[in-house]
């Protein structure tokens, strides 16, 4: 079993972010990444219709024999780990925004959050906001459309330009000290945010801990791949693979799957 490979799934291209971190702490493991860009975006639905997606994805990589599956989406976490977690008997690593230490951190008491619908209307993220934030300001923003323009292949567009200045205005206003990036497709926008926030403004994502938390999970149920050989990574893709493709190294090769 622990040379079968991590599965990770997102609604699309975004969890290749938390990939990269996943690929760098744990070079040893196979790989098998589904995009479902076909589906995407998932923010704006509602939590039945992004369980019943999350449930396709994990049956699929739970038939090529994956040990454990990174639900690499807040969207998909916040509103379907519980059940998945209930129903399939292997483990799951989910990621929520980092509000936590944003709000451990804040000098100004003011932090600001960038999630998608979804992932901010969620039981889970109001009770850990509650947890960790009620006696902050948080400044929640629904990022509507940056999902879309990344599937798109619009990343470093004008519109995306506006969308964001948009965003971060009352984030700005009320002097934010830290951004919470919610959304594992928003850590590709860390160029152009830099460029448009204040430099005193830290951005964190919860990328690396997701990565970290993979790998001790792995090690407690005995599942690492202790074997030194070159990994297997294979990406799949319901959408554009070119899209995929843009964001990843071209030794990594992205390949079309209607699943
Ligand atoms: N990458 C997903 C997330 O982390 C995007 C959700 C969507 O498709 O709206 O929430």
């Amino acid at each position: 079993m622990n040379k079968q490979p991590i599965g990770i799934f997102d609604s699309g291209v975004g969890g290749t972010s938390i990939w990269k971190e996943i690929h760098m702490l744990l070079p040893n493991e196979d790989t098998i990444y589904l995009a479902d860009s076909f589906n995407a975006p998932y923010g704006p639905k509602g939590k039945d219709a992004i369980i019943n997606l999350s449930i396709k994805n994990t049956e699929y990589l739970i038939n090529k024999g994956c040990k454990l599956i990174v639900v690499a989406c807040n969207t998909a976490t916040t509103n379907a780990i519980d059940y998945l977690r209930n129903t399939y008997n292997i483990p799951f690593i989910g990621i929520e925004p980092a509000i936590k230490p944003a709000a451990l951190q804040t000098k100004n008491n003011t932090i600001g959050i960038l999630a998608t619908k979804g992932t901010l209307s969620s039981a889970l993220f109001s009770k850990t906001s509650d947890m960790f934030a009620s006696n902050k300001n948080v400044i929640e923003q629904i990022g509507e459309g940056i999902v879309q323009l990344i599937e798109g292949g619009k990343l470093q567009s004008k519109e995306m330009k506006t969308l964001l200045k948009a965003y971060l205005k009352p984030m700005i206003d009320a002097n934010i000290d830290y951004l919470v990036l919610g959304c594992t497709h928003y850590p590709y926008l860390i160029p152009l945010l830099v460029e448009l926030l204040p430099s005193h403004v830290k951005i964190i994502d919860s990328g690396e801990a997701v990565a970290r938390q993979t790998k001790a999970i792995l090690k407690k149920n005995n599942l690492l791949n202790i074997v030194s050989v070159d990994s297997n990574n294979h990406f799949y893709t319901n959408g554009d693979p070119k899209i995929m493709q843009s964001l990843l190294n071209s030794e990594f090769n992205v390949e079309y799957l209607d699943f």
